[in-house]
């Protein structure tokens, strides 16, 4: 299992005294062995391994993920010129997006590849006649992901093309000329590995129907354990299980595929932590909670609102003098003015209230919140309330602390105003 990095009091003051609160930190060491394990994924026939950009696009991030050889995922054009300004190759960047937006006729022309995600995409792309062919984005027909909401393929998701439609994208590329050469699907995010596995044997079923198909990309969503009782994705055992796939295929068709994966959340999620500060501590009586209130929250941190989301948090006394209170049950809460900004709901459930019993903070003392390397400062209600993101920190191997992007000024939050 992955280590998870968790700023101990000392850093946590570091970073406070020096970057201020709330401030995302993401360690650098954590980051090259998540990348190396990535990219040892053993696959018979050729691995290219992306990092899934989206859920974390800071060029720090991505400038280390590209040394150490990953190539990367974008879900929009915006993402993919993202990595490509970060300094990245074109070629080594793929775009799997719900909407071609701006630029992708450029980012074709400069060499990014793009995986269709529906017959309408595929035409678009088809006509630009793109050198090293199309991918198709499939919907397989089921999904696993570790909530409704990360759940994308199967009858309720509108990600990827219909498998029934498998047919009608090769008579379009065919009416092109164009090779379909990578067939894709991601299917969700922390679903059941198990699933993982049997979805796979269900996209490559398909290929069949496209037989210019030299590469099959499994997507990501490999689970993470952020805290403990959560159970992580073993990428040993789904390399052997693709793999096992991949030989079988060979051995019925004669075509050698080679193997994509594209992990996000597994690449950074155990990578990052968020250093807030304690604001206040609140009752609701002798029947009711002891609620603390920090300086980060939805602004910073929405999963734990969007998909109760669990995340480790522990409180360290702001000044190593007066130590934290005993412990008891809290519910942490954040600053905005939304009573679903709680950094500790129910497992899985938004709605309720998760206590944790934790030693008791003051205001002053600050606060950890660890498994914030994904999804959180790319995917935060950034600026509700008026207030400025938050900056990134990135800790090298030798503890020393680099600021990757600067906290917003006031003025920031509502410059491009124009009236
Ligand atoms: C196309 C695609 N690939 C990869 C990922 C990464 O997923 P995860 O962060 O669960 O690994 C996503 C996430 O939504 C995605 O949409």
């Amino acid at each position: 299992m992955q280590a998870r990095f968790f700023p101990d009091a000392p850093l946590a003051r570091d970073v406070a005294a020096r970057f201020g609160t709330p401030c995302y930190v993401y360690d650098a060491a954590h980051l090259d062995r998540a990348a190396d394990a990535v990219l040892s994924f053993a696959a018979p026939f050729g691995l290219t391994a992306r990092f899934a950009a989206k859920a974390n696009p800071n060029r720090a991030v991505l400038r280390r993920f590209a040394a150490k050889g990953l190539h990367f995922d974008a879900s929009t054009t915006f993402e993919a010129e993202r990595v490509i300004r970060a300094g990245v190759e074109p070629s080594r960047v793929q775009v799997t997006a719900q909407m071609l937006g701006e630029g992708i006729e450029r980012l074709v022309a400069a060499g990014v590849r793009v995986t269709a995600c529906s017959l309408a995409q595929l035409e678009r792309i088809a006509a630009l006649r793109p050198a090293c062919g199309v991918g198709l984005r499939i919907n397989p027909g089921a999904g696993s992901g570790a909530n409704n909401r990360t759940q994308v393929a199967g009858r309720d998701a509108s990600f990827g093309l219909w498998h029934e439609q498998v047919s009608d994208a090769a008579a379009i590329a065919r009416r092109h000329g164009i090779a379909i050469r990578w067939a894709h699907h991601h299917v969700g995010s922390g679903g059941d590995p198990a699933k993982w596995a049997a979805i796979a044997a269900t996209t490559l079923s398909f290929l069949d129907r496209l037989p210019d198909v030299d590469t099959v990309n499994l997507g990501g969503g490999f689970k993470v354990a952020r805290i403990d009782g959560e159970k992580e994705t073993d990428l040993a055992a789904a390399a052997a299980e693709a793999a096992g796939l991949l030989r079988a295929f060979a051995e019925r068709t004669g075509r050698r595929l080679r193997l994509e994966v594209e992990p996000g959340t597994w690449l950074v999620a155990n990578a990052g932590a968020i250093v807030a500060r304690v604001v206040d501590v609140v009752s609701t009586g002798r029947d009711g909670h002891v609620f603390v209130k920090i300086d980060a929250g939805m602004a910073e941190i929405l999963r734990p609102s969007l998909y109760g989301a669990q995340h480790p948090i522990g409180f360290a006394a702001a000044d190593g003098a007066r130590p934290l209170g005993a412990p008891q049950p809290l519910l942490v809460v954040g600053p905005c003015c939304e009573s679903g900004d709680l950094l500790t709901p129910a497992p899985g459930d938004p709605e309720g209230l998760g206590h944790r019993t934790l030693p008791l903070p003051a205001p002053g003392d600050l606060c950890v919140i660890g498994g914030a390397g994904a999804y959180c400062a790319a995917m935060a209600a950034r600026n509700y309330n008026s207030i400025p993101a938050a900056p990134e920190v990135m800790q090298a191997a030798d503890g020393s602390l680099a600021l990757v992007r600067r906290r917003q000024t006031f003025e920031d939050v509502f410059r491009d105003e124009s009236c």
